[in-house]
């Protein structure tokens, strides 16, 4: 039976155990985007931490639309890039795989430093309200929808950050398509009410989500991993539900496979979730083991209680964790050893997630991680 501790292989890359952390916004670059020194702490510490993979925050991929939140981190120009390349030795030094995650807010834009009109596929605005967590906001805007200018730009910015993702040495790139921003927009019937070829049933509604996965393939060689997030969650939305239950589930795992995609990371609010409005039996992550041979990532929930049962269940599988790695950046460490387990105290990403309130509340509770 396999365990989360085993060694694992993800196009070529040779990951020590099966444990990721998942992508986590944590706005604290400058205010161009840059990354900072404070973010190379963060990122080395997991690495340092024992975890086989790390995905960054969603990280913006052009200097108009993309970007979502204030002192989010770009990957649009030479400062940028250059930044990055530090923090990527930083991690690889302690032989773990890190992946940048390509992140258009599409609708969900909160700050941008470009413009102040947000972009989706149809003039549709998010569900509820702006989050607290990354930053003040006026609410949401509703959205131009998509002419051909934008469909070029978007797609531009997207191949220029894989480009750029490349140059500062990281292993390979996740294109954020979860969550309610730009790529997850497409796949949504409560975004993407268009009457054109990008809109109708989830074959139309997938079109340019597998455009750019191919676009993203084509611009790297093999070796370079491109993988993908989906769910039909959002951040302010999570009952949305697709209408074609698990057959829309299928022809996604189906149309990014043949789109050339290296792994499927599926997002929920807990892994056990039966989350089709058709009433399947059927978990996202299980779809992908199901109906394709590319590896999975699940993301939801997993903890202490449960690794080794989602490890076992998912063979071709990795656990991306969230919470329980900002509350303990050595978890592969500390599951290894028998130590406790800390729960994420929330106080810790008050008033906003930086990585500053962290390292406050750190000091505070005299928590730092050695
Ligand atoms: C502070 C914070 C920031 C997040 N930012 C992102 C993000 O940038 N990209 C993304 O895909 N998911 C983001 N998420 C969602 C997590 O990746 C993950 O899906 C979620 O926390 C559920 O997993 P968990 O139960 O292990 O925490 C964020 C979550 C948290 C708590």
């Amino acid at each position: 039976m396999s365990s989360a501790f085993d060694d694992f292989e993800l196009k070529g890359h040779k990951l020590e155990n099966r444990f990721v952390v998942a992508p986590m916004t944590r706005t604290s670059a400058d205010k161009k985007g840059k990354p900072t020194e404070l973010m190379g702490d963060y990122y080395e510490r997991f690495a340092k931490g024992g975890w086989g993979v790390v995905i960054t925050e969603g990280i913006y991929t052009d200097q108009q639309a993309s970007q979502g939140y204030e002192n989010q981190p770009g990957l649009t120009d030479a400062p940028q890039t250059d930044a990055w390349k530090e923090i990527v030795e930083r991690v690889h030094k302690h032989d773990c795989v890190f992946i940048a995650q390509l992140m258009h807010a599409g609708a969900q834009m909160q700050h941008n430093e470009f413009t102040d009109e947000p972009i989706a596929p149809s003039a549709v605005k998010p569900k509820g309200e702006p989050l607290d967590l990354y930053g003040e906001s006026d609410g949401w805007k509703e959205p131009k929808a998509m002419g051909e200018t934008e469909f070029d730009a978007a797609m531009q910015g997207i191949i220029g950050a894989v480009n750029r993702a490349k140059e500062a040495g990281f292993d390979g790139i996740e294109l954020h398509a979860a969550n309610g921003y730009l790529l997850n927009e497409f796949l949504s019937d409560h975004f993407n009410q268009r009457e054109d070829q990008w809109g109708g049933g989830m074959a139309k509604r997938l079109k340019f989500v597998e455009m750019v996965v191919k676009a993203a393939k084509s611009a790297v060689d093999d070796d370079f991993i491109v993988g993908i997030r989906v769910g039909q969650i959002t951040v302010t939305d999570p009952d949305y539900q697709w209408p074609e239950g698990e057959d829309g589930m299928i022809r996604i795992v189906k149309g990014l496979k043949e789109a050339g995609v290296d792994y499927i990371h599926t997002t929920d609010t807990s892994v056990d979730r039966k989350p089709f409005k058709d009433g399947s039996n059927s978990t996202l992550a299980e779809v992908v083991q199901d109906f394709s041979d590319i590896p999975v990532i699940v993301n939801g929930g997993i903890d202490e209680s449960n690794y080794e049962h989602i490890a076992a269940h998912y063979e071709n599988g990795l656990l991306a964790i969230g919470k329980k790695a900002l509350a303990n950046p050595d978890l592969p460490h500390r599951l290894k050893k028998g130590e406790t387990i800390e729960d994420l105290d929330f106080a810790m990403l008050q008033p906003i997630a930086t990585l500053e309130n962290e390292w406050k509340w750190r000091d505070e509770h005299d928590k730092h991680v050695k």
